[in-house]
């Protein structure tokens, strides 16, 4: 893929998560290929659960500004994240949520100012056969709609994620590794061809 500056968030931190091993396999492939990778844990910004009382009381949490901060400092958001009922996990959803709260009057500029225009691309996994893939098409929609995201048409679900790891981490089955290469490969891509020149 071409180098570029890569945000990578997973949208399940337990221990043990598929996605976010599969984000991993993500992060070291582009960094080979010389992209510069920051891997966000949504959960350790703790965000509360979206509340207006929150919002118009002590305000949107400053933990919101950071995830504002790290698309900013990006070119292209990569996520990778389960479904729960065939829909993204509240922890995607909650943080993004956020995000758009921020006001462009803001300092530092509006959520939804960091996001527009943006290349994205996404990926799943899961221990079910479909490896999470109706969620992509929502987030397709929830990225590409409200958020302005420009979502590359590839994208890779990962079935039956439990067996789908060795032991350090990497996938087993070549044509998975490729269809993860595949994405970072149109994302980086798309992000070169929005830079600035
Ligand atoms: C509330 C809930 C709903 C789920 N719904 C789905 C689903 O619709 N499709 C699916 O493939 N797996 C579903 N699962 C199973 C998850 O894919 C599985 O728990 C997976 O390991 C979560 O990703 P992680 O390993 O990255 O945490 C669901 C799990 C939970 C907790």
């Amino acid at each position: 893929m071409k180098p570029i500056r890569l945000l990578i968030i997973a949208g399940s931190e337990r221990a043990g998560s598929y996605n976010r091993s599969l984000a991993r396999v993500a992060a070291a492939a582009a960094r080979r290929d010389g992209c510069e990778v920051t891997e966000l844990d949504l959960r350790a910004l703790a965000l509360p659960i979206y509340d207006g009382d929150i919002e118009y009381g002590p305000g949107v949490p400053p933990a919101a500004l950071q995830l504002r901060d790290a698309l900013l400092a990006h070119d292209a958001l990569l996520l990778v994240t389960p479904e729960y009922n065939a829909f993204p996990t509240p922890l995607v959803l909650n943080a993004f949520d956020w995000l758009s709260r921020i006001s462009a009057s803001a300092p530092g500029g509006g959520g939804k100012e960091a996001t527009a225009n943006k290349a994205a691309a996404l990926l799943s996994a899961s221990p079910g056969p479909l490896g999470g893939l109706r969620s992509m098409n929502l987030l397709r929609q929830y990225l590409g709609g409200a958020f302005q995201m420009i979502v590359v048409p590839q994208q890779f679900a990962l079935g039956k994620a439990g067996e789908a790891f060795d032991e350090a981490g990497a996938l087993k089955d070549a044509k998975a590794m490729h269809g993860v290469q595949g994405v970072l490969d149109a994302v980086g891509d798309l992000a070169t061809a929005l830079k600035p020149r």
